[in-house]
């Protein structure tokens, strides 16, 4: 099978907001309206052109992964980071490591940008694959009431949360 990486283009939209709700319509933990976030991000100040990505395969879109601009507030002033949220497979191609090459290529892009770091809510088992460490372990905390296991981060550069710990403030259209 083979998988084609790309950025988004404005024709792309209404296809990733299908892949999405068929994506997450199962999901135990999801409040079904990932869609809606994704719309709301790409209009927003916290998107950044190039980290919204799709996945093709035979040219239909069935994956999609989104980075947007976040900050953690330390005591030495905001630091910019990464949220990863969310990332999308249709249902029927899950499992063959499309999930991971987004997160990969997502990583890589954001790298070229210069950003240091990626952080996300998300499942213990998944993302610790990827590199990702307790959000907890870097002294990082997240604004919401979940276990500190699905709290998770990434350094893109080595060491680059060494000295940054605080908690993470989103953009308002997370809590919309
Ligand atoms: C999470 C998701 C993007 C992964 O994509 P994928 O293409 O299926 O992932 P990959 O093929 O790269 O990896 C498959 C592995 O991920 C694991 N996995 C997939 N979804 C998982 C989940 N929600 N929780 C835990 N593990 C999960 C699979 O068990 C499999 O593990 P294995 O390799 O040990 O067998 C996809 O399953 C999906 O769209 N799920 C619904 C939406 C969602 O939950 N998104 C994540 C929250 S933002």
């Amino acid at each position: 099978m083979n998988i084609n990486i790309r950025e988004e283009r404005p024709e792309d939209y209404a296809s990733i907001f299908d892949l999405i709700e068929k994506a997450f319509r199962n999901e135990e933990y999801s409040d079904h309206q990932e869609q809606f976030l994704v719309e709301r991000l790409r209009k927003s100040g916290a998107f950044v052109p190039g980290l919204s990505l799709v996945a093709e395969v035979e040219n239909n879109l069935v994956g999609h992964i989104l980075l947007t601009e976040i900050e953690i507030k330390t005591p030495e002033g905001g630091i910019k980071s990464l949220a990863l949220a969310p990332v999308a497979v249709l249902p029927e191609f899950q499992g063959k490591g499309i999930g991971g090459k987004l997160i990969e290529a997502a990583h890589e892009s954001a790298r070229d940008l210069g950003y240091q770091s990626v952080i996300l809510l998300g499942h213990e088992k998944y993302y610790p694959r990827f590199g990702y460490r307790l959000a907890d372990e870097f002294g990082i905390s997240l604004p919401f009431d979940v276990p500190k296991e699905n709290c998770m981060a990434i350094e893109l550069q080595p060491d680059a949360l060494k000295k940054v710990q605080g908690e993470v403030v989103y953009p308002k259209e997370f809590f919309e």
